[in-house]
């Protein structure tokens, strides 16, 4: 990792991910048109006092008239288009961090005080680690399992709060292999500034080597299918649709709800439904589902969600 340096200090996180290099393109360009602004209203406050000052002989006085409208007009109508053009590039920059790509790896991640634990697909766990192939795109989903925390990683340019009893989503693609640094950007209690860890970006070969040697012996969707069985999620949900939706096939789907508002059947949604089951009722079935909220820990409903994520629908039920 090479960060600018000035000094000995780093100044500029290097830009390690697409997104790092989006933000900066918005950055520096900001920065310039302010450095050119700034410099236009100080060679004018200075030369203007110098000029003025008192007992010069300068000419005082109206301006002449052809200046006084159409620079008038022209430093309006110019500003007003800079403004917008920075506005439309700036929210196009921010709303593509938001998209996450459909073929990402997908990541769960929960804060708690004070540290970072990660659960890869394939079960593997690490804590204030993760562990990335380089140039592919990792979504992250992420909970509190106590206080608001936020998941930054200065060298992908990217930040996300992390709340309790909700779940939120970012994506990054890292472009460069090292090692990053991840903190913890909102307070959180005493040891905040300590709630930092590592981002390893690996090539491809060194991160199935990785993978290869962690241990499987808890596969997150397997784990998920027993906890189902065990809170006895199948005996409304797997049967023929009467009582309750039938799961599989449900994600990635776009669902009606009661109140014919369309939504699409994402990790925070199907999280949502175990936790709050009335929030987003499936239009056509009553409200019976209890809500388990407080029943199961924030590893657990990681387990049953990446369990409904796998119900492919190859078992011909009807969605
Ligand atoms: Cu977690 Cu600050």
């Amino acid at each position: 990792m090479n960060d600018a340096t000035f000094a000995g200090l780093p100044i500029f996180p290097v830009e390690a991910s697409t997104q790092a290099v989006r933000t900066d393109a918005v950055f520096f360009l900001e920065f310039g048109i302010s450095l050119v602004i700034l410099g236009v209203v100080a060679f004018l406050v200075i030369g203007f006092s110098i000029r003025y000052r008192r007992g010069s002989k300068a000419r005082r006085g109206p301006l002449p008239s052809l200046i006084r409208s159409e620079i008038e007009i022209g430093w309006t109508l110019g500003t007003i288009f800079l403004a917008l053009f920075l506005f439309w590039w700036a929210s196009a920059t921010y709303f593509s961090a938001l998209a996450t790509p459909p073929k990402a790896i997908e990541i769960h991640v929960l804060a708690k005080q004070w540290m970072w634990k990660v659960e890869h697909p394939d079960g593997a766990r690490e804590i204030n680690a993760l562990h990335v192939p380089v140039n592919e795109p990792v979504r992250l989903i992420m909970t509190s399992q106590d206080v608001i925390h936020s998941f930054f990683v200065p060298a992908f340019r990217m930040k996300k709060d992390v709340l309790p009893g909700r779940a939120t989503e970012t994506w990054f693609q890292a472009t460069r292999t090292g090692t990053y640094h991840l903190e913890c950007a909102e307070y959180c209690g005493t040891d905040h500034s300590r709630m930092t860890g590592s981002i390893i970006v690996m090539s491809p070969d060194d991160y199935a080597r990785w993978q290869t040697a962690q241990p499987q012996a808890d596969n997150l969707a397997a784990a998920g299918g027993t906890l189902f069985d065990m809170l006895g999620c199948a005996s409304c949900h797997e049967t023929d649709g009467k009582r309750a939706p039938v799961l599989y096939g449900l994600y990635g789907r776009r669902v009606k709800l009661s109140t014919d508002e369309i939504i699409v059947a994402d990790s925070a949604y199907i999280r949502d439904s175990i936790l709050q089951p009335r929030k987003d009722l499936v239009a056509g079935y009553p409200p019976i589902m209890p809500s388990f909220k407080g029943a199961v820990s924030d590893a657990d409903l990681a387990r049953l969600v990446a369990y409904i994520r796998s119900l492919k629908n190859s078992q011909g039920y009807k969605p």
